[in-house]
C-alpha cells in the first residue's frame, strides 16, 4: 500500500484543516496510508509524523489554523537537513508528502524532491496571494472577508466622528489583500506596495473630499507599501488632517474558513492526491479562471506577482476622487 505524509508549513492560512482534512479522506478512499508532520518540516528532522485515519480528520473542517501545526524550519534550506528529511520519510516507507504553504514551503518541497528524491505536491496555502501562477491561495478570501468586516466596524465610529482612519493589513510584500479589501469595504485609499503612490496627491484630494463635503475618509495600507505612521505624520504636514491608524496584525489570520476557502481547498486536495496516484512529483496546484490547474512548481515560482490592474483601476474610480 502507498504511504503518503501531508504537512503546513509557514504561515497557517484558513481553509488548511480543510484541505488536510480532504487530502486524508480523498487518499484513505484511493487506498492510501496517510500520516501526518507535525510543524512542517521541522516535524520531518524530528520524526515527528503519525498515521491519520478518517477520523483524525473530523471536526476540523470549519476550524482556522492547522492542526498539524506549522512552523519556519531555517535549516531545511541546506542539503544536509533535506537529505535527513527523506531518509526519514523512507524510513517510514513514505514515498510522497503534500505541502500545504506558501512559496517559501513550495521551495522546501522541491529541494525534497529534487535532492531527497520524494514526490511531491504543493497546495498553496498562504493569506497574502502572492503566488502568481494561481488566481487564489487558500486563506486569502477568509482574511479579506475579515478584513472587510474589521472596515465595516471602522465606518461606524469613524463617520459618526467625521474622522480620516487608515486601516494597515497584512500580506508581506503582496497588495492583494488591501486591493481586494479595499473594493469590497468600499475604501476611498488604497495604498499597496504593486503601484506608485504620491502623498501630496492623496493628502490633497482628501482635504478637497472634505471641502465638497466629505465627512471621512479611509485608507487601507498593505504592510510591505510603506510606514503607517510617517505615512499619517505626512498626510498631516501636508493638509491638516489628523488619520487615526489600526493595525488588524493577526486576526486577519484566523477564524472559520470561508465556503469559497473550503471548497477551493476540497478541490485542490483531490487534484493534488490523483496526481501523486499518477506518480507526478514537483507539482504546484493552483486555481485559474476558476478552473484547478497544476504545474512545475519551479515554473510556478517563477512568475512575478502582479496585481490586478484593473480592479486597481475600479477601487480608484468607485472611490470618487474627483
Ligand atoms: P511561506 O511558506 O508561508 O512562504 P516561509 O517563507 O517562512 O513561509 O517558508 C516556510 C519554510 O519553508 C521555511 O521555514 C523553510 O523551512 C522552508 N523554506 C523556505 N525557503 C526555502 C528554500 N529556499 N529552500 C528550502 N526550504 C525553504
Ligand atoms: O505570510 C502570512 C503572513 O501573515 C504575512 O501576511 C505577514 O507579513 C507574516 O505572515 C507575519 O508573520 P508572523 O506571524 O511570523 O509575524
Amino acid at each position: 500500500m502507498r504511504r503518503v505524509a501531508i504537512l503546513t508549513s509557514g504561515g497557517d492560512a484558513p481553509g488548511m484543516n480543510a484541505c488536510l482534512r480532504a487530502c486524508v479522506r480523498y487518499a484513505i478512499h484511493n487506498d492510501i496510508e496517510m500520516y501526518g508532520v507535525e510543524r512542517g518540516y521541522v516535524g520531518l528532522l524530528n520524526n515527528r509524523l503519525e498515521r491519520l485515519n478518517t477520523r483524525s480528520v473530523s471536526d476540523i473542517i470549519h476550524r482556522g489554523g492547522t492542526v498539524l501545526k506549522t512552523a519556519r524550519c531555517p535549516e531545511f534550506k541546506e542539503k544536509e537537513y533535506i537529505l535527513q528529511a527523506a531518509d526519514t520519510l523512507k524510513a517510514y516507507g513514505i514515498d510522497s508528502v503534500i505541502v500545504i504553504g506558501g512559496d517559501g514551503s513550495f521551495r522546501g518541497a522541491k529541494d525534497l524532491s529534487d535532492i531527497g528524491g520524494i514526490n511531491v505536491v504543493a497546495i498553496p496555502g498562504t493569506i497574502d496571494n502572492d503566488l502568481a501562477y494561481t488566481d487564489y491561495t487558500l486563506g486569502f478570501d477568509t482574511a479579506v472577508n475579515t478584513v472587510m468586516s474589521a472596515m465595516n466596524n471602522l465606518r461606524d465610529t469613524m463617520s459618526s466622528h467625521d474622522r480620516a482612519s487608515m486601516l494597515e493589513v497584512m500580506g508581506r510584500k503582496a497588495g492583494d489583500i488591501a486591493l481586494y479589501s479595499a473594493v469590497a469595504g468600499g475604501a476611498e485609499y488604497c495604498i499597496i506596495p504593486e503601484v506608485p503612490y504620491d502623498l501630496e496627491e492623496i493628502a490633497r484630494s482628501m482635504k478637497q473630499s472634505i471641502k465638497r463635503g466629505k465627512t471621512s475618509n479611509m485608507i487601507v495600507l498593505a504592510e510591505g507599501a510603506g510606514d503607517r505612521e510617517e505615512i499619517c505624520s505626512k498626510i498631516k504636514e501636508i493638509a491638516g488632517i489628523s488619520v487615526k491608524t489600526t493595525t488588524l496584525g493577526h486576526i486577519q489570520r484566523g477564524g472559520a474558513p470561508s465556503m469559497f476557502d473550503r471548497v477551493l481547498a476540497a478541490k485542490m486536495a483531490v487534484r493534488a492526491v490523483d496526481l501523486l496516484l499518477a506518480g507526478k512529483t514537483n507539482r504546484a496546484i493552483g486555481i485559474k479562471n476558476n478552473q484547478i490547474i497544476d504545474m512545475d512548481i519551479t515554473e510556478a515560482l517563477s512568475m512575478p506577482h502582479g496585481i490586478d490592474e484593473n480592479l486597481y483601476e475600479v477601487a480608484h474610480i468607485l472611490s470618487l476622487h474627483k
